[in-house]
């Protein structure tokens, strides 16, 4: 317990991993796209199982990322309800959680193998992302992305697209390294066979895997404003909210955005959780005077998300955020005793904070800035 018993700390090292994306790796459909920011199917199965989850319930992601909650509720047989700000990661989590017969995807398959090459002009592709592709793969990449857009077919055109989204992120020079793109040139196979042998492994991974049919809610939208959820509505919430100071999505997801969304522009982001604020500024109910400015504008924002959640929420129902503490040159902001004492004020009950993690954080890649918390906040709406 805290000081004033408003909280519980408990150090829960066990479930390290499964907040990280990793353990996703070797699972079907969860490993479409590669999202270093997210976390694993194992840990949203864990989290409805302690929960002792009854089927009928709803649950809800308001920071779905590539849909890892809603995909993980569809597989184990759960309604849900995810929202996402950025088009790129909707699109991504919307084509897994689609249901898929093999046998159409055979005929979509046949349909790109048939298609026959045309010229495609580089001329409007910028410089960016002619550096992240050996030119002849760019080509076909675009080539492919054309024809795919032609599709008057939804499904069709979503399983396609997230199979060139696929198979390219194999065979970009570009490394995300942290808020960075780095280029490393490397050899790669020919673009189309290689496209074509990605499409018939997401088909095995749709036939090995069975999808309920249970209702799936995916929002393009922010977390901060969920009209379109009813009050009192959602049973269960699990999610993790940008983490403050770490990246700016829109900057390292850049070559995906323009290649297969188009330029979108995307609002910079305040403080990587809202859009830039438009609203009357708000005074956090707690002592922030000593916080940096990021740190507050961050600590504003997800105040508004937790009012919401208290919101949409029914009572009784228990929401699991996953957060980080900030690293800044000279201090640390503890986001999860914070956020805990933000939710304490808005009404919130036997609020936990198991720590998961605890993570040393270089910048520079080498310099080494300390060590950052890594936890669980647990939230009971009474
Ligand atoms: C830590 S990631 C969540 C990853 C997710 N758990 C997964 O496994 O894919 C945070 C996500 O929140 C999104 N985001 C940022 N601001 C948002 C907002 N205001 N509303 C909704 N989503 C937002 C980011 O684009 C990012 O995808």
């Amino acid at each position: 317990m805290n000081e004033e018993g408003k909280w519980k700390i408990l150090e829960r090292l066990d479930l390290g991993e499964l907040v990280t994306f990793v353990p996703n790796k070797d699972r079907p459909i969860h490993n479409w796209f590669h999202f270093k920011e997210g976390f694993s199917r194992d840990l949203v199965a864990y989290l409805l199982r302690i929960h002792g989850a009854s089927r009928d319930i709803r649950v809800l992601d308001p920071f779905m990322g590539v849909g890892t909650t809603p995909l993980t509720c569809k597989e184990l047989g759960y309604r849900s309800i995810g929202i996402e700000v950025n088009p790129l990661f909707h699109f991504i989590a919307r084509a897994k959680t689609n249901k898929y017969d093999p046998d159409e995807i055979d005929e979509w398959i046949k349909w790109v193998s048939r298609l026959r090459y045309r010229p495609v002009d580089l001329g409007g592709v910028s410089h960016l992302v002619r550096k992240a592709f050996n030119p002849h793969n760019l080509r076909d990449i675009i080539f492919f992305r054309d024809r795919i857009m032609e599709l008057d077919d939804d499904r069709s055109r979503d399983f396609l697209l997230m199979g060139l989204i696929n198979a390219s992120s194999k065979v970009t020079y570009a490394v995300k390294d942290g808020a960075v793109i780095r280029f490393r040139k490397k050899p790669t196979p020919p673009f189309r066979e290689f496209y074509i042998r990605t499409l018939r492994k997401m088909k095995k991974d749709v036939m090995t895997t069975r999808l309920h049919d249970t209702e799936t809610i995916l929002i393009l939208g922010d977390a901060r404003k969920m009209d379109m959820i009813d009050d009192e509505s959602i049973d269960l919430v699990i999610t993790s909210p940008p983490y403050l100071n770490k990246i700016e999505y829109t900057k390292v997801y850049e070559i995906e955005t323009e290649l297969f969304l188009g330029r979108h522009r995307i609002i910079p982001l305040r403080s990587y959780i809202g859009l830039v604020y438009r609203g009357r500024e708000i005074e956090l109910p707690i002592d922030a005077d000593n916080l940096p400015k990021s740190a507050v504008a961050y600590l504003k924002d997800l105040w508004t998300v937790i009012r919401e959640l208290y919101r949409v929420m029914r009572p009784g129902a228990t929401a699991y955020l996953v957060v980080a503490e900030g690293l800044y040159r000279d201090r640390k902001v503890p986001v999860d005793t914070l956020l805990a004492e933000i939710a304490d004020q808005e009404g919130f009950r036997d609020i936990e904070i198991w720590v998961v993690n605890k993570r040393v954080v270089t910048i520079e890649r080498t310099v080494k800035l300390g060590v950052a918390r890594e936890s669980i906040v647990k939230l009971v709406k009474e």
